[in-house]
């Protein structure tokens, strides 16, 4: 069988990834990550082969995977708009240079590149410039003292050095931008007033489960458009199956009809907790100012929804609308830390 060399196999998308290429049986997944956790919750413990590895110390194992390797994924990132503010030179140490170095050795061993960028490297968006084409919309950042843009500015670039290697017969590479997946085991919960922040819907999760405020973000003015991780993960293993067609392009995934603003999905889920628990929440909604929340160099954008017609082309058709990707995310996270919800509400 063909092997899979994916890069971050063990986090949010990485692990579900694995899980559909040992159901598919296409691949053989060779996993490389500092962490195996999420991959034994959602892959199981076989099927797979698992290196732990740091990728910016040990490069010459990864070199060795790469040369056995007949695709290599790379999902390696800091994606946590947290962290661009807290640790942006590291933010671009890694999802620039880091990820280059990997594409460096795909070039020399001319191995499929698949890289996952982001749909924020749209940047701003005061909602004129939506739906979102991957080959005409211009890419709007805030000033350079906003460093949360400094994430897609990262992506960007390494975006443009593979347009660069592949226009030049380099490279043979497909990149995709995901909008917003949300599924089983994203990011990590909050158990307590910690200082770390997950992206929303983790964050959103914790404070239902644990008892404390939704912190919603300068009123949850800001749209997003969600995809349920089982629609992303069949969009992916179609561009994986689809090599001729999808080289050297780039290609939005996202579900165009599950926009909702922040605060109108942070009421919805206190109303799905209390459905799907039969008990009332007592989680209340707490507006945040989002410089104070995240810190100096917050910015955020009003609106991200993709263009859809190239993953269309690819057949795919995503069968959850938002409430059940909503739905299906809650139940996961209830039936699976409710046991600890317990202890922790009776503490
Ligand atoms: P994630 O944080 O769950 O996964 C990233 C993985 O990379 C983690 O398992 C982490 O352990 C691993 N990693 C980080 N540094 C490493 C290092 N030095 N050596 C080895 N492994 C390392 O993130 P995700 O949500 O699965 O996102 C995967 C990719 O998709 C990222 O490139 C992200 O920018 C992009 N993306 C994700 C979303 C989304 O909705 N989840 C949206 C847009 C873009
Ligand atoms: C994220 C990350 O940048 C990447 O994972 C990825 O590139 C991008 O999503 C994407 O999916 O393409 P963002 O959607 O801003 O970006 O991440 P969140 O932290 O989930 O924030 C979403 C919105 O919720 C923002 O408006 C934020 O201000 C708000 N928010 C976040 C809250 O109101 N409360 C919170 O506790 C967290």
């Amino acid at each position: 069988m063909k092997k899979a060399v994916i890069f971050g196999a063990g986090g949010f998308i990485g692990s579900h990834l694995v899980k559909a290429m040992i159901a598919e049986q296409s691949y053989f997944p060779v996993c490389i990550d500092r962490t195996s956790d999420k991959l034994q919750l959602i892959a199981g413990g076989s099927g797979f082969e698992f290196h732990e590895l740091d990728i910016s110390t040990q490069s010459e194992k990864q070199e060795e995977l790469v040369k056995d390797a007949d695709l290599v994924i790379d999902l390696i990132a800091y994606a946590n708009p947290h962290l661009y503010l807290k640790i942006p030179l590291e933010v671009v140490e890694l999802n620039l240079f880091e990820n280059l170095k990997i594409a460096d050795l795909c070039e020399k061993h001319k191995k499929r590149l698949i890289q996952f960028s982001t749909s924020e490297i749209y940047g701003m968006s005061d909602g004129t410039e939506v739906p979102f084409n991957e080959d005409e919309t211009n890419l709007i950042l805030g000033p350079v003292k906003n460093q949360r843009w400094i994430y897609s500015c990262a992506k960007q670039l390494l975006e443009r050095m593979l347009y660069a290697k592949g226009q030049k017969g380099k490279l043979d590479y497909t990149i995709i931008r995901p909008f917003n997946f949300v599924g089983p085991e994203m990011d990590f919960l909050v158990r307590e007033d910690s200082k770390d922040i997950p992206r929303v819907f983790p964050g959103f999760m914790s404070a239902l489960l644990f008892n404390h405020p939704l912190k919603v973000v300068d009123g949850g003015k800001h749209f997003r458009t969600w995809t349920y991780i089982d629609d992303a993960i069949d969009a992916v293993m179609r561009i994986v199956n689809a090599p001729e067609q999808c080289k050297n392009d780039t290609i939005n995934i996202g579900t165009k009809g599950n926009e909702i603003s922040v605060s109108a999905m942070a009421s919805m889920m206190v109303e799905m907790y209390e459905q799907i628990t039969g008990k009332n929440s007592v989680s209340l909604l707490e507006e945040v100012d989002g410089l104070e929340f995240y810190g100096e160099g917050y910015e955020d954008c009003d609106r991200r929804i993709p263009d859809d017609r190239k993953m269309k082309r690819l057949g795919w058709d995503p069968q959850y609308n938002l409430e059940e990707t909503f739905r299906t995310t809650m139940e996961y996270y209830i039936q699976t830390y409710a046991t600890e919800q317990q202890a922790s509400a009776s503490s």
